[in-house]
């Protein structure tokens, strides 16, 4: 039996957005400034942009982060093509123009980039900083060598060339699409990503703690120093601290080991994920030059070959979800509280863990699920060396690949939430020989940085003497993307690995849209007759739960079998949210996935409801489709449910049957002809009525709800309210097949920054002050200004009777 016990915790090197903003050098000698601010930007080549003196007065001005792909019109014609999104990508450039205090010329002074996407090249006063072609990783320049100080302005230039395609199998974004910042420390200073945390022993009371620091001395001159590094927990309280001293010299970079022990612990686990903060302050003579927060969360876990996963010591199963990283309207361009929102939706529906499908996330993401309690598979790669699109990565393979495994697992290593390391997503070289070095090698970069963690990789291949990956025997974690049909033999196909399904379902529906008969299942492409050209129904799928890719299967059909096998680990359903690009099964003008649990926009589908009922204690009562139908027409309802025995359902009144879930079912189904009226389920347990459920036929749209998701935001230029918008009858009742055009108008201190329907063939601007209804409804993103006051949002469309909603901006 291989056993892979993982007791250790980790902290966090994170997170300079904690000092997002410049921290007063009274209090903080290091100042982290929010560098997002007052960028020009072109679209299109512009070499002589690099140098100071290059004219960008005719540039638009505006603020990072910045994807200029979701800008642009949809077309099939673009290079991106439909898998991408069928948006535009191309080249372009940004500029900033920036001073710094006449006292940074003592610091040491950096820019951080989150993330380009791709192939940055980026220069300083006209010096050449140099080129990342990986969008999806951080990374740093010194910029000291080459600032001028106090009234003097420095130019800063980056050029972005996402112009050969194809390079992604999904929508991209192009530009500077994450966060940007400038760092200066004193020149002794806590290197950039240089803190480690583990925890080498954890009980039940107690655990010891081991920081290392990785200090930089980057001045001319020998200093000695001293390092205070203090655990604080969760209400800033000290509960551990240790000192040491020491010398560095000029351009020396050493590791400084501290050990605590911390009593009475509070350990960090999905349901109250527990942070401490270790705090890491440099003394020179006296003075604190430097401040370093690292974030840090206790916990153990182990993936078993019997057992499957457990956390804490107790035996769980991973209810996870894929996540691309684009942000439905918002493109990729990063905003905190867009990824709040999808990450809050998911948690509501019972998800404990996200796998960064295929690519290191943006870093908020990363804090986020260790501040919400969600496991993470971080993973590194779509493609080594063998290519899955013309133009993607296997390209800069060679030249790049150690240093952006390097980079992800130095920049993710204190994040308590991650847990696993994924070193790719169904590599061609699991299918020959060259599989065996390159894994090998994968592996010992990650362990050499990281031994706390299993390495894994989502494979395809398994029958074992033909998956290359497998027989390197370097993965501590073996992660299979479907084939669940297969999962029953695995502990003796795989005898003494630890499994996790890595990928399942690829299931597909569109929101709002059924098809009868609902009891037979379609596997695209054998079996999809779908119309295509149907009017409001043109390029959907039936939203009960029974269309799937051929490689993969409904929902219902892999859940029912990693529930039922104790050795898989658990599982990460594709897709949580639809996502940009990947339109299967239809062509253009389908534009984006259809296998999210969440539509585009953020509006469940009813599978979602299936995992809440599975995954959540809360009484869960789901019954679907609408009750717009023909009269007499066989329509089948379906109810997912739990904490009851049974579910009645009553039409207009009487009863039409009880239904039991028998076995493992996970819904249950009743075929009834359609009679104008009311549908009403009610869930009981022993007897008592534990929920109750009701759906009207709706009449003629008559008036527009709007509900925002939250209606205070703050006056920081970046937080968003999410108004959802419904077409009711004059009753109330969602008009269920509604399309009609809202239209908005907004006033005070916020702005329209994306509509959305959720419909994955829409052509219709991302960007417009108007949208369609789908199904009855469509989204509205607002953002804050950076000043306070009320906003108010008015949803008007011709014929209805109008809703405003008010956000306080403050
Ligand atoms: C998988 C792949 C995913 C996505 C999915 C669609 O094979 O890993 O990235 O393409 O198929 O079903």
């Amino acid at each position: 039996m291989k056993k892979f016990a993982y007791q250790f915790l980790f902290a966090l090197v994170v997170f300079n957005y904690i000092l997002l903003t410049a921290c007063s050098s009274e209090e903080n000698p290091r100042e982290v400034t929010d560098f997002n601010l007052d960028w020009k930007f072109s679209l299109g080549d512009f070499p002589e942009a690099s140098e100071i003196g290059f004219d960008d007065a005719g540039w638009r001005g505006l603020e990072l982060p910045h994807d200029w792909s979701i800008e642009g019109s949809f077309s099939e014609d673009h290079p991106t093509t439909p898998q991408g999104g069928a948006l535009p990508a191309g080249k372009g450039w940004y500029r900033k123009a920036f001073s710094v205090p006449e006292n940074y010329e003592q610091k040491e002074v950096w820019i951080e980039f989150d993330g380009v996407y791709r192939n940055s090249e980026v220069w300083i006063n006209g010096h050449y900083l140099g080129k990342r072609p990986n969008g999806y990783i951080g990374f740093k320049y010194d910029l000291s060598p080459y600032l001028v100080y106090g009234d003097s302005q420095n130019l800063i230039a980056v050029k972005v060339d996402n112009e050969a395609q194809p390079n992604s199998r999904w929508y991209t974004g192009s530009g500077i699409y994450r966060n940007v910042r400038l760092v200066a420390t004193g020149k002794l200073h806590v290197d950039h990503w240089g803190t480690f945390v583990t925890t080498p022993e954890i009980d039940d009371r107690q655990a010891m703690v081991s920081l290392a620091v990785q200090l930089k001395n980057s001045s001319k001159e020998e200093g000695e120093f001293s390092l205070v590094s203090r655990i604080l927990d969760k209400d800033h309280k000290e509960v551990a601290k240790h000192e040491s001293t020491g010398n560095l010299k000029a351009g020396q970079n050493e590791k400084i080991e501290h050990s605590f022990q911390i009593e009475n612990i509070k350990l960090w686990k999905v349901e109250d994920p527990y942070l401490y903060e270790v705090i890491s302050e440099v003394y020179q003579n006296g003075q604190k030059v430097d401040v370093y927060s690292t974030p840090l969360g206790i916990r153990y876990f182990e993936f078993d070959a019997q057992k499957g996963f457990s956390l804490n010591g107790v035996s769980m199963k991973i209810q996870g979800v894929c996540m691309h990283h684009d942000l439905g309207a918002l493109g990729a361009a990063v905003n905190t509280r867009a990824i709040q929102r999808q990450l809050e939706i998911l948690k509501e529906m019972g998800v404990n863990a996200i796998r960064t499908a295929h690519n290191p996330p943006a870093p908020e993401v990363l804090r986020l699920c260790d501040q919400m309690g969600f496991i993470v598979q971080d993973e590194a790669f779509d493609a080594w060396k063998k290519r899955k699109a013309k133009e993607d990565y296997h390209k800069d393979w060679d030249e790049w690949y150690q240093r952006d495994l390097e980079d992800l697992i130095k920049r993710d290593r204190n994040h308590p939430s991650i847990m696993m390391w994924s070193i790719g997503n169904e590599i061609r070289e699991q299918f020959d020989s060259t599989g065996l070095v390159i894994t090998k090698e994968l592996a010992d970069i990650v362990k050499a940085l990281d031994t706390t963690r299993p390495v894994t990789a989502a494979l395809t291949e398994n029958e074992p003497e033909k998956n290359f990956i497998y027989q390197s025997g370097a993965l501590d974690l073996l992660g299979f993307n479907y084939k669940h049909e297969a999962y029953a033999d695995f502990s003796k196909t795989f005898p003494g690995e630890a499994i996790i399904a890595s990928e399942n379902m690829s299931a597909l529906a569109t929101r709002g849209f059924y098809q009868m008969p609902s009891d037979s299942t379609m596997r695209w492409p054998e079996a999809h007759d779908i119309p295509l050209e149907t009017g409001n129904d043109a390029y959907a799928v039936s939203a009960y739960d029974h269309v799937s890719a051929y490689w993969g299967s409904t929902h219902e059909e892999t859940w029912k079998t990693i529930k039922a096998l104790d050795y898989m680990a658990g599982l990460f359903v594709w897709t949580g949210f639809d996502y940009l690009g990947e339109p299967i099964p239809y062509p253009y003008p389908a534009r984006s996935s259809y296998f999210g649990i969440v539509d585009l926009a953020g509006f469940p589908k009813d599978a979602y409801y299936m995992y809440q009922s599975e995954w959540t204690k809360d009484p869960v009562l789901h019954i679907f489709p609408h009750w717009n139908w023909k009269e007499g027409e066989l329509v089948d309802v379906w109810a997912y449910y739990n904490q009851a025995d049974e579910v009645e359902l009553f039409l207009n009144g009487k009863s039409v049957g009880v239904q039991k879930k028998q076995g493992d079912d996970l819904h249950v189904m009743w075929r009834i002809p359609f009679e104008k009226g009311t549908f009403k389920a009610v869930s009981k347990k022993d007897g008592e009525v534990v929920l109750e459920k009701e759906i009207h036929t709706a009449g003629a749209a008559h008036q527009i709800e709007a509900i925002a998701d939250r209606t205070e935001i703050d006056a920081d230029g970046k937080d968003l309210s999410f108004i959802k918008i419904k077409v009711l009858d004059e009753q109330g009742n969602l008009v269920p097949d509604a399309a009609n055009l809202i239209n908005f108008e907004i006033s005070g201190p916020g702005k329209i920054v994306g509509v959305d329907n959720g419909y994955q063939a829409s052509l219709e601007s991302f960007k417009s002050p108007f949208r369609k209804a789908f199904n009855g409804m469509c989204l509205v993103i607002v953002q804050s200004e950076r000043a306070k006051g009320t906003v108010t949002l008015l949803a008007r469309s011709e014929g209805l009777e109008e809703d405003k909603v008010s956000i306080r901006v403050k």
